[in-house]
C-alpha cells in the first residue's frame, strides 16, 4: 500500500479501555486532523449484522451483510457521529451487546478483508489520526508515527465502568472485568491480525499514567517528527 507523502498518519492501537479513544480525539481536534475510530465501524457492521438477524457463527452469512452496510461518520471537533441509512446509531455503538458482536466477527478474516478499503479512505490530507487493534500493522503499515497504548485489565475495567457510569449506565464493575479479558484474549489470539504492537510502535503503559499527559507526550513526538512546533 503506497501512501501519499503530504499526509501525516499517527495510528493508536491497543486493547480496549486503555484510552486510545480519548487520546486520538484530542490528537485530532489539536492538529486538525482527519479521525477513524475503526471500532466503530466493525461496531456498525456488527449492529447491522445483529439487526438483520444474521447468525454470528456464519462467516458467509455475516460478509453478504458486512457487504450491504454503508455506515456514515460524520466528525464534529474530535467527536464522531455514526449513521446507518438515515438512522443516528451513535449511542447505540456504545452497548456490550454491540461491541461483543463486533469482536465476534472481528475475528473473520473476510470481513477484515472487506472492511479495509473504507478504512483507507480515511486517510486524507493534512493528516489521520486512526485508533484501534490493527491500524498500524495492517491497515496503514506506513503511518508516520505508530502507537501501541495499553493499561492493565483493572484499570480499564475502572475506566469503562466510569464512562458508563457518566453516560447514565449502570454496569457491574466485575462484569465489565470479565468482558474487557474475554474481549482481550479474542482480540490477541484471533488468527486474522491479532492485536499486537507493530514492531516500530511507540509503546505506552498508561496504567498510572493520566490521559492530559499521554495526549502531551504524543502532540510533542509528532511536531518532532513534523518538525513544527507542537500545536
Ligand atoms: O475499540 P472497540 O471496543 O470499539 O472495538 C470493538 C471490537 O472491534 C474490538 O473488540 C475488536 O474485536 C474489533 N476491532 C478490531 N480491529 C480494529 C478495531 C476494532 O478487530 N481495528
Amino acid at each position: 500500500m503506497t501512501q501519499d507523502s503530504s499526509l501525516f498518519v499517527v495510528t493508536i492501537d491497543g486493547p480496549s479501555g486503555a484510552g486510545k479513544g480519548t487520546v486520538a480525539q484530542r490528537l485530532a481536534s489539536k492538529l486538525g486532523f482527519h479521525l477513524l475510530d475503526s471500532g466503530a465501524v466493525y461496531r456498525a457492521a456488527a449492529l447491522h449484522a445483529l439487526e438483520n438477524s444474521a447468525d454470528l457463527s456464519n462467516e458467509g452469512a455475516v460478509l453478504a451483510s458486512v457487504r450491504a452496510v454503508q455506515p456514515r461518520f460524520l466528525q464534529d471537533d474530535g467527536q464522531i457521529q455514526v449513521f446507518i441509512g438515515d438512522k443516528d446509531v451513535t449511542v447505540e455503538l456504545r452497548s456490550e451487546r454491540t461491541a461483543d458482536a463486533a469482536s465476534r466477527i472481528a475475528a473473520m478474516p473476510s470481513v477484515r478483508e472487506a472492511l479495509l478499503q473504507l478504512q483507507r479512505e480515511f486517510a486524507q490530507p493534512p493528516g489521520l489520526v486512526a485508533d484501534g487493534r490493527d491500524m498500524g500493522t495492517v491497515v496503514f503499515p506506513q503511518a508516520q508515527l505508530k502507537v501501541f497504548l495499553t493499561a492493565s485489565a483493572s484499570e480499564r475495567a475502572r475506566r469503562r465502568h466510569k464512562q458508563l457510569k457518566e453516560k447514565g449506565t449502570d454496569a457491574k464493575l466485575e462484569g465489565l472485568m470479565r468482558e474487557i479479558e474475554a474481549r482481550d484474549l479474542r482480540d490477541s489470539t484471533r488468527k486474522s491480525a491479532p492485536l499486537a504492537a507493530a514492531e516500530d510502535a511507540l509503546v505506552i503503559d498508561s496504567t498510572s499514567v493520566s490521559i492530559d499527559l499521554v495526549t502531551e507526550k504524543l502532540l510533542q513526538e509528532i511536531a518532532d517528527r513534523r518538525n513544527i512546533a507542537v500545536p
